[in-house]
């Protein structure tokens, strides 16, 4: 990381940035836009795990961008692939032709994919790849002569991109209410979170909530529902992890009924759990279709992926000759999106990043557990390298967070906040010496905001 002259908070530096930037004309997603612009927080610069803030201060990021940088900031490696690819060739469609680019990354990824998966659609984010799964599973029944199932089951506090599609299943008020009516014929599992507080990984089940699936194909009848789509945990919610048995539960009446079951492991994939490339090889549960984005490019160029058992693919291949599905996009398979997500999962295996966060994921949950039946903190829930701290409420629901946030940001630290829950993700190259300074911020944050 580059370094320089201490700053007036004491944190190391470059150069400070010149000059105002406008800031009228972008209208910015997910935020509020006129305190931002009150109090705006700009990112300049990006190195391993850093930022670098319009002060020229240094800012841990422990949030991996946005859940996506895994393999850290600015990646020579990815960069130069782009740099070739945009070069050597910086455009091909896929529709109706094809460039080695998608071909090479769909072979690379069924191999790193659990056993069975073995064909992969792109998209160019995770919205997108939510869309292409739900047409996959809702084409799929069709194609095996089971086109009465056209209903689609989500989760409450789910999130499953902005699209329609995605706000039908997802089960997040506010990303909804503004757009009625939604896609019809959408049932939510509720968000099988446990009662006991503070536990680690995990939650031993209370209660066995998965059954309310059977409860909803007790209504509709299983010959009516196409598919069940879920996160394996639950991120921009919060993060809440599922209780033991949950998820295979999930798998078991699916697969009793003729359900498929897919996997939104677009937070989850690529290392985070700490066991494995995919939450769905950790805990051994075997989806459907997984979709993935984010960490698939390192974050860096927008890419979705979706991938499939063959079995689903062999069943649109068995139509008549011609056309087998009709979707796709005009950037499926972009030249640069490919270069950038192979170079992406050469660095993963080269430096065994998925092995590297299993096991320093133990020294980064006692940190976030360090946290817990502290004043003002909630609950701390967490595995491998993700994990939340939800803060007790202080006025409208989400201002602890926010305040927390913000300061944490003038601290040094750039954590996620989602409603009063501090949400964390680190690249998967975190160090001791990141997490001891993640604990050293928050405890100030904290001790201040909660009066310790
Ligand atoms: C589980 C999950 N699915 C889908 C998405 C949407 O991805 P994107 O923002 O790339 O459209 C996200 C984004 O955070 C996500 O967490």
């Amino acid at each position: 990381m580059k370094t320089a002259a201490k700053s007036k908070t004491g944190r190391t530096g470059a150069k400070k940035t010149n000059g105002r930037l406008n800031l009228e004309h972008f209208w910015m997603p997910f935020t509020a836009n006129r305190s931002f612009k009150a109090e705006p927080r700009i990112v300049t610069a990006a190195h391993g795990m850093f930022l670098t803030n319009e002060h020229g201060e240094d800012v841990l990021d422990a949030a991996a961008g946005l859940w996506c940088v895994n393999a850290g900031h600015g990646r020579k490696e990815i960069a130069d692939a782009v740099h070739a690819a945009l070069l050597h060739l910086d455009f091909a469609p896929t529709f109706q032709m094809g460039h080695p680019g998608p071909f090479k990354l769909a072979e690379r990824l069924s191999k790193l994919m659990p056993k069975g998966f073995n064909r992969v659609f792109f998209a160019n984010s995770g919205s997108e790849g939510v869309e292409t799964a739900l047409k996959i599973a809702l084409g799929y029944q069709q194609m095996k002569g089971e086109g009465s199932r056209i209903r689609l089951v989500g989760r409450e506090k789910g999130y499953h991109g902005v699209n329609f599609g995605g706000i039908s299943v997802g089960g997040i008020m506010r990303n909804r209410q503004q757009f009625l009516p939604l896609l019809p014929g959408v049932d939510h599992l509720p968000a099988a979170v446990g009662k006991q507080k503070f536990v680690r990984d995990f939650p031993p089940h209370d209660s066995f909530p998965s059954d309310e699936l059977e409860r909803i194909i007790g209504i509709h009848g299983a010959r009516t529902i196409a598919a069940v789509i879920i996160e394996p945990i639950i991120g921009s919610a919060g993060v809440y992890l599922p209780p033991q048995g949950y998820l295979q539960r999930i798998r078991e009446i699916t697969r009793k009924h003729g359900i498929l079951l897919i996997f939104d492991e677009v937070i989850t994939g690529f290392g985070r759990t700490g066991k494995g490339a995919f939450a769905s090889t950790g805990l051994g549960v075997e989806p459907d279709i997984i979709i993935m984005a984010k960490g698939l490019t390192n974050g860096v160029v927008p890419m979705g992926a979706v991938a499939v058992r063959q079995e689903i693919h062999d069943a649109f291949m068995s139509a008549p000759e011609g056309i087998e599905f009709f979707h796709g996009y005009t950037y499926s398979g972009n030249p640069a999106a490919c270069a950038a997500a192979l170079a992406t999962l050469d660095i993963y295996e080269d430096e065994g990043l998925f092995e590297r966060a299993g096991k320093i994921a133990p020294k980064f949950q006692d940190m976030l557990f360090s946290f817990a039946h502290k004043p003002g903190v909630a609950d701390v829930r967490g595995t491998g390298l993700i994990g939340g701290i939800e803060l007790a409420p202080m006025g409208a629901p989400g201002a602890a967070g926010m305040k927390a946030f913000v300061q944490a940001w003038k601290e040094g630290v750039m954590a996620r906040v989602t409603g009063d829950t501090l949400a964390f993700s680190p690249p998967l190259i975190i160090e001791e010496e990141h997490i001891e300074r993640i604990r050293r911020t928050f405890e100030s944050v904290l001790s201040k905001q909660y009066g310790w």
